[in-house]
């Protein structure tokens, strides 16, 4: 394969299987395959900015988001591995087609419509408003072909996608079309209620969870007794275990969403276990995953410059 792949995360909280399943097992899978390709995943923390707005605090969830990347397998010798806010053309970009986007277009963002049902209006931040054109600028900075994201994130590359179009209709191709890379079987993975799981509704199991937190936020799991299994235990248990082996299971002790549940925590166990070693290890050595961010600083540095370059000289500023 050799393709660009580009994919984002928020520092704004632990990581939970949603994440994983989602989006950043996809991560690792892609870069192992695209090895005649490039791989981008950085830290959006200039996205961040929007919800988290403490020195120590954004410092401290970059760092780990850094560190979850390496966790699950991600390899600074086939990825780069970088911080938004180290590359400035993201943001100089963003406000380019800031200049060629229209109100009523961005009113139809998810992010911005999300916005509006938790607070007013009036408090929502201009950078939530147009959080949709910086994330266009990240994926089209790096002439990216694939966006391995969630469901939750597929309008946010259509946006990239006309955005690209728009630009190269006005003032000439440009930018490269991304798609969207979005497994079917974790679209959408749902939280211990039922709903998509999510760090902002108090619903996530984290992806490196404690043995007492599994215990905990698996027992907490809504189940509905009315149908033939507990199908929120059943659809976080088949993430990672096949559905045969499992409706065996659930056959076998049905009705039993005791035994059930406690068969999800073993196995839940044994999977996030290695994981969260891994992680510890690596978070013992901050020197180390510090050196990794300013090589990837290096390497995409020198492609968002170039094609930075690019763009000034067709909207003539240069
Ligand atoms: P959250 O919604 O928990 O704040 P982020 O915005 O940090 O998560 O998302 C990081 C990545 O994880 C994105 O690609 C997003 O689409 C994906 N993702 C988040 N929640 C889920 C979910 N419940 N199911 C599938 N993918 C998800
Ligand atoms: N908006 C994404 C999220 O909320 C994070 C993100 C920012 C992203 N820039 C990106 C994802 C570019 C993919 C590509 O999860």
């Amino acid at each position: 394969m050799q393709k660009t792949i580009l994919s984002g995360v928020k520092p704004t909280g632990r990581p939970h299987l949603g994440n994983y399943f989602g989006a950043m097992k996809q991560f690792v899978e892609l870069q192992n395959k695209n090895k005649d390709g490039i791989n981008y995943f950085f830290i959006a923390d200039y996205h961040a900015l929007n919800l988290i707005q403490n020195a120590k605090e954004i410092r401290e969830l970059s760092l780990g988001v850094v560190i979850d990347f390496l966790a699950i397998g991600l390899d600074p010798k086939k990825s780069v591995i970088f911080k938004q806010s180290d590359i400035q053309e993201h943001t100089e970009l963003a406000w380019i087609f800031d200049t060629i986007t229209t109100v009523p277009y961005l009113k139809r963002a998810h992010a911005y419509k999300d916005a509006l049902t938790k607070g007013k209006e009036e408090e929502v931040s201009a950078g939530t408003f147009t959080y949709p054109m910086l994330m266009a600028a990240d994926i089209l900075l790096y002439d990216t072909d694939i966006v391995p994201v969630g469901q939750d994130q597929k309008q946010h590359i259509e946006f990239a996608r006309d955005t690209a179009e728009k630009f190269n209709r006005i003032f000439g191709e440009t930018f490269k079309i991304p798609d969207a890379y979005i497994v079917k079987n974790a679209e959408t993975v749902l939280g211990t209620d039922g709903k998509k799981m999510s760090k902002s509704y108090n619903n996530t199991i984290p992806l490196f969870a404690t043995d007492e937190e599994i215990e905990k936020t698996v027992m907490s799991i809504v189940t509905d007794s009315s149908g033939e299994r507990p199908e929120n235990v059943f659809a976080i248990h088949s993430l990672f275990k096949s559905k045969e082996e499992l409706e065996k299971v659930y056959k076998e002790n049905k009705g039993k969403y005791k035994v059930l549940k406690e068969a999800l925590i073993k196995d839940l166990k044994d999977f996030i276990k290695p994981m969260r070693k891994k992680r510890e290890k690596i978070a013992s050595d901050k020197e180390a995953v510090y050196k990794i961010l300013e090589e990837g600083k290096k390497k995409a540095r020198a492609t968002a410059r170039a094609k930075m370059q690019r763009v000034k000289k067709v909207i003539g500023v240069d």
